[in-house]
This record gives structure tokens, sequence and C-alpha cells, in this order.
């Protein structure tokens, strides 16, 4: 059963505004910052973004990078549905809420590195996620900054679950992420915000990654 989303009613205007700031329901970070977007803060998004990103069936978030602990902005459908949570409950957390408690090793370490390096704009990682019913999964991540002369910067993240999906649904996902990448490019681009797409050696190195998690569970 698809989990309720909220961004997908008729329109796209089911965004989850407080004009105040105030703390939303949804899940604590460990930093305790959990703000929902003001009308301002949304205004700031790549207009472009909303339509190709929520009628996606790839899981996509976005993060706002000028924020402290850089609270998830936007997620789409797909997303709810990969990890059981309502977009509700996630807007304004940072996306650890799905690491174990146990820890992921050593891949945090380069998700932070690269979190903090400029000069890299992609990068993926396999790392284990839980979701809200506490069933873990491998997530193999990637990671997309997206920049602008005026405006804040985002972190765009795509993920796609390796532990329950066979090899047929690893192609499609690779057909759609590369499609869906590159329709959002072009939409924020119009917008004057740059981000680089993941080109055909990305998707077939995520493609190998879960090939090889997919043969070696
Ligand atoms: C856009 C974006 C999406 C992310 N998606 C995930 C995710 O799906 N699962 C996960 O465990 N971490 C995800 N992360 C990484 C964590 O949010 C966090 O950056 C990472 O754990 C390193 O920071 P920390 O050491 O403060 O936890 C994502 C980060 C960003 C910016």
């Amino acid at each position: 059963m698809p989990k309720k989303c909220l961004f997908f009613g008729r329109n796209l205007t089911g965004i989850v505004v407080n004009k105040n700031v105030s703390r939303g329901p949804g899940l604590g970070t460990k930093k305790g910052r959990n703000a929902r977007m003001t009308t301002a803060e949304i205004s700031t998004l790549p207009k472009g973004l909303l339509a190709p990103l929520m009628q996606s069936d790839v899981p996509i978030v976005v993060a706002d990078a000028s924020k402290d602990d850089m609270p998830l902005a936007l997620c789409n459908r797909a997303f709810c549905d990969m990890s059981g949570y309502d977009q509700d409950e996630m807007i304004g957390a940072n996306c650890r809420f799905m690491q174990p408690s146990s820890g992921i090793g050593p891949v945090k370490e380069r998700m932070r590195a690269f979190l903090d390096d400029d000069t890299e704009t992609q990068a993926e990682f396999v790392l284990p996620n839980e979701r809200k019913d506490g069933s873990r999964f491998l997530n193999l991540l990637h990671l997309t900054k997206m920049t602008h002369p005026d405006r804040p910067p985002l972190m765009m993240g795509s993920q796609f679950d390796i532990t329950t999906q066979d090899a047929d649904a690893l192609r499609k996902y690779k057909t759609a992420f590369l499609r869906d990448m590159q329709l959002i490019q072009k939409a924020v681009s119009k917008d004057g915000w740059a981000m680089d797409t993941p080109n055909e050696s990305i998707a077939e190195s995520l493609e190998r990654i879960s090939q090889s998690e997919l043969s070696d569970p």
C-alpha cells in the first residue's frame, strides 16, 4: 500500500508549510532541529524542480544545504514508498533518520567529506538503512549538489533499495534515474540553477555496485 504523501494531490500545492517556522511533529534529528520551511523559503526553491521531482518513480529528496544540519526541504512519493514514512514526518529532518542505531560504518566519513568538499559535485554511497517499520535494506545513494548565483545551495539525493530489488528492477531504475535527473537538470537550469547530471558511466557504476551487492547478499 503506497504511503500517503501530501505532494501528490491534484496539484503540487501540498507542501508542508509553516509561516512561523514552528517545530514540526516529524522526525527529530541528532542536533534536535526540525523546522518546517516558510513560504518565503519555499519560494527560493527552483520553480521547475517540483513537477519532474514529484512525477518521478525514482526516490528523490532535496535538502537545504544552507541550514544547520541540512534538513529535508522536499521528498517525492517514491521516497515515501521506499522509506515507509509520510512526507510530513520527514520534512525538516536530516536524512540520517534512516540509519540504524548501530551505525553505518566508514561510509559516514565519506559522505561527510563529500558534503564538505566544494570541488565534488556528485557521488555514490552504499549504506545500511532502516524503514519506518524497522526493516533493514542496503541503500544505494546518489548525491548531487545544486547551486545558484543568488540562492542558498541545495543537495539532491536519490535512493535505490538494493536489498529487496532484483536485476530487472535495477535496469529499470537505471533508465528512470538517468532520464529523470536530466529532466530535473533541464527544468532547474531555466531558473539559473547549475547541477551536474549523472552520465551513462555513473549509471553503469551504480548498476555494477548494485549487481555485486545483489549477487553477494
Ligand atoms: C540530499 C541528501 C540525501 C541523503 N539521503 C540519505 C539516505 O537516504 N540515507 C542515509 O542514511 N543518509 C542520507 N544522507 C546523509 C545524511 O543526511 C548525513 O549527511 C550523513 O549521515 C553524514 O552526516 P552526519 O555525520 O552528520 O550523520 C543524505 C544526505 C543528503 C544531503
